[in-house]
């Protein structure tokens, strides 16, 4: 198995419930290491670029807004396998059908708000983690 990038955000939901300790602890116990990390607060422009894959879904523009009412931290993770080994650990977008001991499962409220972003393939892995950091702040991190 290759080693990976896949990028964590910790949603406004996270950030309200002062949960992003614990979610962090969850993450680096999984065998992530954290390659950069930053709190920023989104536009609809940027959180709708983000998320451009979903334009025009029924949810868009709700989770546009959520991704904007609040600070989020965006994480580069890499570790062998990052992207599933990722998925695993926050379990299935909906919280009501995530598997025991998941992030979203733990902490959730609802699909909509849902703690945590993961990405989805390797190559979506390294183009988000390019969407929040520069190479050259990462590789001052490795
Ligand atoms: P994410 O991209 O945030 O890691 O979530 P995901 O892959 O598990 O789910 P995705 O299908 O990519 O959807 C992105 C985010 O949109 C919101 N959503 N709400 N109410 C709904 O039916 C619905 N469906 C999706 C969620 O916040 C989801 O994480
Ligand atoms: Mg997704």
């Amino acid at each position: 198995m290759a080693i990976e990038r896949t990028l964590a955000i910790l949603k406004p939901d996270c950030v309200r419930k002062n949960l992003q300790g614990e979610v962090i602890a969850r993450i680096q116990k999984s065998g992530f290491k954290i390659l950069g990390m930053k709190m920023v607060r989104l536009t609809p422009i940027s959180a709708g670029a983000f998320y451009a894959v979903h334009t025009g879904r029924s949810f868009f523009t709700g989770l546009v807004e959520f991704m904007c009412s609040g600070a989020c931290m965006p994480i580069a993770l890499e570790k062998v396998n990052a992207v599933e080994d990722f998925r695993m650990l926050i379990g299935k977008t909906d919280p009501a059908e995530a598997a025991p001991g998941t992030i979203r499962k733990l902490y959730a409220d609802s699909k909509g708000e849902n703690i945590v972003h993961g990405s989805d393939s390797a190559e979506n892995g390294r183009i988000e983690v390019g969407f929040f950091f520069s190479e050259k702040e990462l590789a001052e991190n490795r």
